[in-house]
C-alpha cells in the first residue's frame, strides 16, 4: 500500500478527531503489528485501518497520538541506514511532521518514555478496545508510570474510552476522497469478474482441463494489473456444488460443463475493499433450472437495491430481498406452503433459512466488513425482546441504522440449494449469489460494482 500524498486530508480527520475527545482528551492509536506466515517470512504487512485513516501512513512499528488540544504526535521507526538496506527507506522522525501534516513526531523506541508524560495531568486516555492485542497491557504500563509520580502532585487519567465509537462513525461515512477510491476498487474488481467469467467459457469451448485456481489466477492479474496491492479479502471461486459452501474458497475443483461458478473477489485499492459476486454458468449458457434461481436472486436484489435510500433502515434492503427470495421458494417448490404456510408464515418464521441462511448487507469501507454501528444511535435505548423462530433463543432487538448519504454497503442476496428430501432433485447443489457495493444517495444509491453485468441475458453475451 503506498502513502497517501495529501498530509492534508489527514490532518483534517485528526482535527475532526481531536474535537470530539473530552477535554484533557489523549487518543492512542497504533498500526497493525506485522504477521508471521511461517518461520522467517512474513505476510505483506498492511496498516491497521484506524491508523491509516488518520495518518496515511504505511511503515510498520508506527504509533499516532492525538490530544483534545489538536496537536498530533507520530512514533515512528527511527532512520537506520542498515535495515533499510534490507527492508527499505524509512521516513524517520525528522521528516514525519512534515511528511504527515503533524505537529511532532519520535522515534518508536521513545514511546515508553514519552507516552507517559503525554498522558500526565491528562483526564481521559481513549485507544481503540479489543482491536489490538496487548494495547491495554501497554497502557496500563504508561499510566502506572504516571500514577508513581502522583506524590510529586501529577494526575493521572481516570476515565478509558472505546475510541471506536468516535471512529467508526467518522469512517460509516465517507468523504469524497474514500468515495473515488471506492469507486476505482469497485471497477478493477469488475474488470476481474469479467475476465473470469471470459476465461472460463473459452477454456471449456476449447476443451480445456479447467479448474477454480485457474479463474482465481485472472482475478489476480487483473487486480494487480491495475494497481490494487491485494485481494480485499480471500478470493470464492467455486464450482458446481461448491458454491453452497459461504466460506469457500478458490482451490482446486474442476468446472465443467453445466457448473454454475460463484465468484466471491474484490480488490483491495489503497487502503479501500470492494466486494462483488456474480454467479455464472461455467460454459456460459445457463441450464434452466439454473435460470429459474438465478432470476429470482436477481429480482431480490433489485427489490434490495428499491430500498437502499437516504432515510431507511439498513434493515429494508434485507427485508425486501427476503420477501422475493421466500416467494419464488414457494413458487418453485422449494418450500411448500402445505409445511409452511403462506408467504407471510414463512418470512415471520424465517422458514427461508435452508436456503438463505446469511444477511444481504455489510458496511464496506477500509475493512471489508467495515466498522460501524448497525443500530441507530438516537435509537439504541429502544430495546424489544423476542423469540427466535429458528433458534427458539431471547433476542434483543434495537431498530436499525436510519441510512445516510455517504454511507456504503453490499446488496448481496442468495439462493443455495443443498440435496436434501423434498427439495427438488432439479434445484440440487445450485449455489447463487449476486453482490454489488451500493453508495447510498439522496434518492437512492449508486452501485459502484456495475461494471460487470449481473443480467443472465447479458452475462451470456459477454460470455459468448
Ligand atoms: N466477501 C465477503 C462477503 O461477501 O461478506
Ligand atoms: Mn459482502
Ligand atoms: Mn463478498
Amino acid at each position: 500500500m503506498s502513502q497517501h500524498t495529501n498530509p492534508n486530508l489527514y490532518a483534517q480527520r485528526r482535527a475532526h478527531l481531536a474535537a470530539q475527545l473530552a477535554k484533557g482528551g489523549v487518543a492512542i492509536i497504533p498500526t497493525a503489528p506485522e504477521q508471521r506466515r511461517n518461520r522467517d517470512s512474513d505476510f505483506l504487512f498492511r496498516p491497521d485501518s484506524y491508523f491509516y485513516y488518520l495518518t496515511g501512513f504505511t511503515e510498520p512499528n508506527a504509533t499516532l497520538v492525538v490530544l483534545a488540544n489538536g496537536h498530533s504526535i507520530v512514533f515512528c521507526q527511527p532512520k537506520d541506514e542498515a535495515r533499510e538496506i534490507w527492508d527499505g527507506i524509512r521516513l524517520g522522525p525528522a521528516a514525519a511532521p512534515a511528511a504527515l501534516g503533524l505537529q511532532s513526531a519520535f522515534a518508536n523506541t521513545e514511546l515508553d518514555t514519552r507516552l507517559p508524560t503525554l498522558l500526565e495531568n491528562t483526564d481521559v486516555v481513549y485507544f481503540p478496545f479489543a482491536t489490538h492485542h496487548g494495547l491495554d497491557g501497554h497502557i496500563h504500563h504508561w499510566l502506572e508510570a504516571v500514577r508513581a509520580k502522583s506524590r510529586q502532585g501529577i494526575t493521572c487519567p481516570a476515565e478509558q474510552r472505546d475510541l471506536c465509537v468516535l471512529l467508526d462513525e467518522m469512517r460509516l461515512i465517507k468523504d469524497a476522497t474514500e468515495i473515488d477510491i471506492m469507486r476505482r476498487a469497485a471497477q478493477i474488481s469488475a474488470g476481474a469478474h469479467i475476465r473470469a467469467m471470459k476465461l472460463s467459457a473459452q477454456r471449456l469451448r476449447q476443451g480445456l482441463e479447467t479448474r477454480e485456481f485457474h479463474l482465481d489466477a485472472e482475478l489476480l492479474h487483473e487486480f494487480r494489473l491495475h494497481g490494487s496491492q491485494y485481494p480485499a479479502y480471500s478470493s470464492i471461486v467455486a464450482g458446481g456444488a461448491n458454491a453452497c459452501v459461504l466460506h469457500y474458497r478458490a482451490d482446486a475443483a474442476p468446472i465443467q460443463h453445466g457448473d454454475l461458478v460463484l465468484i466471491d473477489a474484490g480488490c483491495e485499492l489503497h487502503g479501500y475493499a470492494s466486494d462483488i459476486t456474480r454467479t455464472f454458468p461455467a460454459n456460459g449458457k445457463f441450464t434452466a433450472p439454473q435460470r429459474e434461481l438465478y432470476d429470482i436472486v436477481l429480482a431480490s436484489q433489485q427489490a434490495a437495491v428499491a430500498a437502499t435510500q437516504a432515510g431507511n433502515r439498513f434493515n429494508d434492503p434485507h427485508d425486501a430481498a427476503v420477501a422475493v427470495l421466500a416467494q419464488g421458494m414457494l413458487d418453485v417448490g422449494l418450500l411448500d406452503p402445505s409445511k409452511v404456510g403462506s408467504l407471510q408464515d414463512v418470512i415471520e418464521q424465517r422458514a427461508y433459512t435452508p436456503f438463505y441462511m446469511h444477511r444481504t448487507s455489510h458496511w464496506l469501507g477500509m475493512d471489508v466488513h467495515d466498522c460501524g454501528s448497525y443500530i441507530e444511535p438516537t435509537e439504541a435505548h429502544l430495546v424489544t425482546e423476542k423469540i427466535d423462530p429458528v433458534t427458539k433463543q431471547t433476542v434483543q432487538v434495537r431498530p436499525s441504522r436510519i441510512l445516510r448519504e455517504g454511507m456504503v454497503l453490499t446488496l448481496e442476496p442468495g439462493l443455495y440449494v443443498r440435496p436434501a428430501a423434498g427439495v427438488p432433485e432439479r434445484y440440487h447443489n445450485i449455489g447463487i449469489r449476486i453482490e454489488d457495493d451500493a453508495l447510498v444517495t439522496a434518492n437512492g444509491c449508486e452501485l459502484l460494482s456495475r461494471d460487470v453485468p449481473v443480467d443472465a441475458d447479458e452475462i451470456e453475451a459477454i460470455m459468448r
